[in-house]
């Protein structure tokens, strides 16, 4: 049976009041919108990862549906393996945990170290338990989760060897070659194909690569913008290839996730 645990003394987290405890009196109050922060250290989770603005554009953004069918795609992966138990890694403002906690009927986590995607998440109110933490130090206990998934972010595998079952499955999501080329394209001179991988991860054998493609067709500038700020590209694109960027009312665009599901030996 999967638990929360106390980030400082490893033990079991059980409800109390409004909070949750341990048995050695750590306690962690539940914020109003429902998640629980269990990020130890001063900052609390308030400073690290996303700030509100960008949580909040990228929540706006993919609630638009543009990601949509490789959304599903996924999930569709999810409901085969027939999980009781599903934490999604480094989950963001919690877009792809509720089409999960839809699809499947299955008790769901998802944790960001980001505060404020984690407070968008839950205020979804989706059914899914959601907590701030740090994925190189997930609060659950060993052998404890059926699947876990985990798109566009770090890869920590000792944890996700750790918290993941013997038999259970990682769901790893990254960009494809195609994904965002029309947008790239107008970016650069010369843009560059996304490089796939398929790493081989400690203690787990991958069972599936795929790609899901689609072409999402953005109709406004902010939507533009808003996916733009999304990417990595936004951090290392200069001030005159942005422009060529911002002058275009609407982009037809491909999506490319490259989906690999590994079992864990
Ligand atoms: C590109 S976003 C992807 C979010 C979400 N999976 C999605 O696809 O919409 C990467 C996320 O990883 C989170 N993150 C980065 N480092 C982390 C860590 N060490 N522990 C937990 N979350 C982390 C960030 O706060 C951010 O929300
Ligand atoms: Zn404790």
């Amino acid at each position: 049976m999967e638990a929360l645990l106390c980030p400082v003394c490893k033990s079991e987290l059980t409800k109390n009041g409004n909070a949750l405890r341990c048995a050695n009196t750590h306690s962690f109050d539940t914020a109003k919108e429902g998640y629980v922060n269990l990020l130890t250290g001063s900052k609390s989770g308030s400073l690290i990862g996303d700030n509100r603005e960008m949580a909040r554009s990228r929540k706006s953004f993919l609630d638009k549906g543009y990601f949509e069918p490789a959304a599903k795609a996924v999930c569709r992966e999810l409901m085969t393996l027939r999980p009781e138990t599903v934490l999604d890694i480094c989950c963001g403002e919690g877009y792809y945990t509720q089409m999960i906690k839809e699809s499947c009927e299955c008790k769901v986590y998802g944790f960001d170290i980001s505060k404020e995607m984690v407070r968008l998440a839950a205020k979804r109110k989706c059914g899914a338990t959601f907590f701030v933490a740090n994925m190189s130090d997930i609060p659950l206990e060993d052998n404890s989760i059926d699947c876990a998934v985990h798109l566009f972010a770090p890869l920590c595998e000792k944890e996700f060897l750790r918290v993941i079952k013997p038999g259970g499955y990682l769901i790893s999501v990254c960009p494809g070659t195609d994904h965002l080329w029309e947008m790239k394209a107008v970016l650069y001179d010369t843009p560059y194909k996304n490089e796939e991988l398929c790493p081989e991860i400690d203690g787990f054998t991958a069972v599936k690569t795929f790609n899901s493609v689609h072409t999402a067709k953005l109709t406004c500038r902010e939507d533009i913008d808003a996916l733009f700020k999304m990417t990595p590209y936004y951090y290392h694109t200069s001030a005159q290839d942005k422009e060529k960027l911002l002058t275009l009312d609407s982009l037809k665009t491909k999506i490319d996730f490259y989906i690999r599901i590994y079992r864990k030996d």
